[in-house]
């Protein structure tokens, strides 16, 4: 009897152990990345879709910084713990567009690190200025707590 007890109880603790340790990397919130950009991630819904707005902290042109909105879309696998994701940012205020492409990480004590890539192209009047109208980067964002955590 005490066997059986003892055997239920470590396979119960099997069963629910995964699921303790799993913690997992959520893109809805507010962000901020090596920059000072501030980037707002809205409810991702069942397609993995998701909009959002960013307010850079720098530009490319000597335009008047704006919030900017966004439309991403995170991997369909998205019951995994670290998701891949990629989101668009139409500037507003400039003729450029940026892609960001990244994964959502997520460490033991729950601190979350979106991990990315972009690519921004900026408009030429040109076509022989195409060389120089794409730059390349790394930015890494983490979230924003909110007063009351
Ligand atoms: C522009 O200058 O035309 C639009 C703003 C571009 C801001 C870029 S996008 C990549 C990098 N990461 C940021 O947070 N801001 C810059």
């Amino acid at each position: 009897m005490l066997q059986a007890t003892a055997f239920l109880f470590l396979f119960s603790l099997a069963l629910v152990a995964p699921s303790l340790s799993a913690k997992k990397c959520v893109l809805t919130g507010h962000w901020i990345n090596d920059l000072g950009s501030n980037m707002t991630i809205l409810a991702v819904n069942g397609r993995g879709d998701f909009s959002g707005s960013y307010h850079t902290a720098v530009t490319a042109t000597t335009n008047e910084i704006q919030v900017s909105p966004l439309q991403g879309s995170q991997h369909r696998s998205n019951q995994k713990s670290q998701p891949t994701f990629g989101f668009t940012v139409n500037w507003s205020f400039s003729d450029s567009v940026t892609v960001f492409t990244g994964q959502c990480f997520v460490d033991k004590e729950g601190k979350e690190t979106l991990k990315t890539m972009w690519l921004l192209r900026s408009r030429v009047d040109n076509i022989n200025d195409d060389w120089k109208a794409t730059r390349v980067g790394i930015n890494v964002f983490t979230r924003l707590q909110s007063q009351k955590e």
